[in-house]
């Protein structure tokens, strides 16, 4: 039964095997381009940025495991086989991962990291105060899936009063649950620290813009590990120039990679990253794709299903 990998390049294929060895020793795991590989016999995929028909060309392919959280990169593709269930990628590495990067941008933004990399770089001793601490400082996560829910677990762990956003209203030990458009505001409204773990779909796009990020509170600052989609760049950026907002941990980008001239690399208020938020390990996401594929030939209900009509 083949599974084919198109993730991580053909020089990853060893890490995908001896994964699917590990949890899923029935699998003959190929990649992408192996030219001996007959569509007819490929059952499953686990894939990044499949070509556009690739997938329509496989007719006994049974499931499509997506390599990452988002799946924009599957559904651009405008033949892919909409009979087919799309599984996200998650599992409790990836929830890991992104919770320590999140904690990393909080705590960056809160402790004014940018300034001290500036400093650095200037070689001038400056033993500035910070004139908050964690319990000081209310944080608010937007997305309370695999992600954001751990993500504010954390958040509070560390002693942020944290806040949460999402679509449909959630109960979270500690977190202040809020949801829907309606509640929007005032969840704004009360956050100092604002996390975007929001997936990209028509409604989460553009949704960051200058008159709701205005409703943070002065002196806020944001954390975009999500999608580049939500916030309106321009609008961030007149906010930090403004004062407003203080800094800004950016993780992701409407175009990546962030184009040369783009402002955020040199904005002396913006940390940021080449979208390195969360990726598991190869060997993590095996196992976690072996046990969807176990559920799926077991007919049990999978985990982190797209749902086309929500868009995530
Ligand atoms: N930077 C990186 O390296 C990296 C890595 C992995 C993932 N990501 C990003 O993180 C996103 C989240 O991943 P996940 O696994 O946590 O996804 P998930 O489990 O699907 O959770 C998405 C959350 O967003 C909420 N949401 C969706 N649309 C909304 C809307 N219009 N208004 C309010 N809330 C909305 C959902 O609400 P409900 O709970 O009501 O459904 C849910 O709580 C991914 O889609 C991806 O874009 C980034």
């Amino acid at each position: 039964m083949i599974l084919l990998v198109k993730s991580g390049g053909e020089k990853s294929l060893p890490e995908w095997q001896a994964g699917f060895r590990e949890f899923a020793p029935h699998l003959d795991v190929r990649y992408w381009t192996d030219p001996s590989v007959d569509p007819k016999d490929v059952r499953y995929v686990v894939v990044w940025e499949p070509e556009p028909g690739r997938l329509a060309s496989m007719p006994n392919l049974r499931l499509i495991c997506s390599s990452a959280a988002g799946v924009e990169h599957i559904i651009a593709d405008p033949e892919w086989p909409r009979h087919l269930t799309i599984v996200r990628m998650g599992g409790e590495e990836t929830a890991q991962r992104m919770s320590e990067f999140v904690c990393l941008g909080v705590l960056s933004l809160l402790r004014d990291m940018k300034r001290v990399i500036t400093l650095q770089a200037a070689r001038e001793w400056d033993s500035f105060e910070v004139s908050r601490c964690a319990w000081d400082t209310r944080v608010g996560v937007m997305g309370l899936g695999n992600l954001g829910t751990d993500a504010a677990l954390r958040l509070r762990g560390l002693g942020f009063p944290t806040a949460g956003w999402s679509r449909s209203r959630k109960q979270i030990e500690g977190v202040d649950c809020h949801a829907g458009e309606d509640e929007l505001p005032a969840f704004l409204a009360q956050t100092d620290i604002l996390v975007s773990l929001l997936p990209n779909t028509p409604a989460t796009a553009g949704l960051l813009n200058r008159e709701r990020l205005s409703l943070l509170r002065p002196g806020g600052g944001v954390v975009n590990a999500g999608r580049g989609s939500h916030i309106v760049q321009p609008d961030l950026i007149a906010l930090l120039d403004s004062g407003h907002l203080s800094g800004a941990f950016l993780d992701v980008f409407e175009t990546e990679p962030l184009p040369a001239d783009d402002p955020a690399w040199t904005h002396p208020k913006i940390i940021l990253t080449p979208h390195i938020g969360s990726s598991a390990s190869r060997r993590a996401r095996a196992r976690y794709v072996a046990e969807v594929i176990a559920a799926f030939e077991r007919g049990d209900p999978l985990p982190n299903v797209f749902d086309p009509v929500a868009g995530y």
